[in-house]
């Protein structure tokens, strides 16, 4: 069943966020700070995923999914982005099975062409095995880009409903590449920016933003907590007046 769009419907409030989408930002000022090589912070932020999976299974989050290689991160120095890729490979073949192990579905979202036909040929591997798990689903957008989503789905809406020359939002929805997924409850950027960078542009549009400055590596599941913390004090008012919703809970 397709997951209800934000602005269509009213969507029903999770007391846990259903969906968590996280901009991983800060590894490389971790690893400066400390006098060492961005590779570091980049190696130390793969640590902090393992350790937040765990946490969102713990606090039966539905679905995390991490900004890890930005459409636009191809414009970093050629040693770096290899270095990302290779990191990629390694912590893929390294985490697959214990993440199926402990029920968890893996998904990677983005433009994989780009990618080596290796890398390409384990990402789809890992997505068949874990196909089946439902008590994570960790999704990792790789060379993702909100306005590439967008284009790519347009294009396959376009290719789908030939002849028509009025397209709706529900039209759309479908060809998104996160379509398998509600809209993130909760959006958190680590890394003190306060920016989406491209992330899931059309996927936010109702999201709650919480920013922080602790750099990705240092991000823990009490740094998660606070996240979480403040997601629950926002009134999610999806365009209505506070005293609607409290109307709302009063004949509830
Ligand atoms: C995020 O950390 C990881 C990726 C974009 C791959 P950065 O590498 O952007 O770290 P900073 O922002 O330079 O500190
Ligand atoms: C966003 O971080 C992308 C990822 C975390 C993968 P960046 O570090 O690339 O974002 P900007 O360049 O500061 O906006
Ligand atoms: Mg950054």
């Amino acid at each position: 069943m397709a997951h209800a769009s934000s602005t269509l419907v009213l969507p029903e409030l999770p007391e846990v966020p259903r969906h968590v989408a996280v901009i991983m930002d800060g590894n490389g000022r971790w690893a400066t700070k400390r006098f060492l090589p961005r590779v570091a912070g980049h190696v130390k932020g793969v640590e902090a995923v393992r350790g937040i999976v765990r946490a969102c299974v713990e606090r039966k989050i539905g679905y995390l999914t991490l900004f890890a290689f930005s459409s636009e991160n191809w414009r970093r120095p050629a040693e770096e982005v290899s270095l990302l890729m290779r990191l990629f490979v390694t912590a893929l073949g390294r985490e697959v099975n214990k993440m199926h192990a402990n029920g968890i579905c893996l998904k990677v979202v983005g433009d994989l062409a780009r990618f080596d036909p290796k890398l390409q040929e384990m990402i789809a591997e890992a997505e068949r095995k874990t196909a089946g798990n439902t008590v994570l689903v960790v999704t990792i957008c790789a060379n993702y880009g909100g306005r590439w989503d967008i284009m790519q789905a347009t294009g396959k809406m376009v290719a789908a409903n030939p002849g028509l020359t009025h397209f709706t939002e529900d039209l759309l929805a479908p060809h998104l590449s996160m379509a398998y997924a509600p809209e993130p409850d909760l959006f958190i950027r680590t890394g003190g920016e306060e920016r989406v960078s491209n992330f899931l542009l059309w996927q936010l549009a109702y999201a709650e933003l919480y920013f922080t400055d602790t750099f990705w590596p240092d991000f823990d599941a009490v740094a998660l907590d606070l996240a979480i913390a403040s997601y629950h004090q926002r009134e999610r008012r999806f365009g209505r007046t506070s005293a609607q919703i409290e109307e709302q809970k009063k004949a509830s």
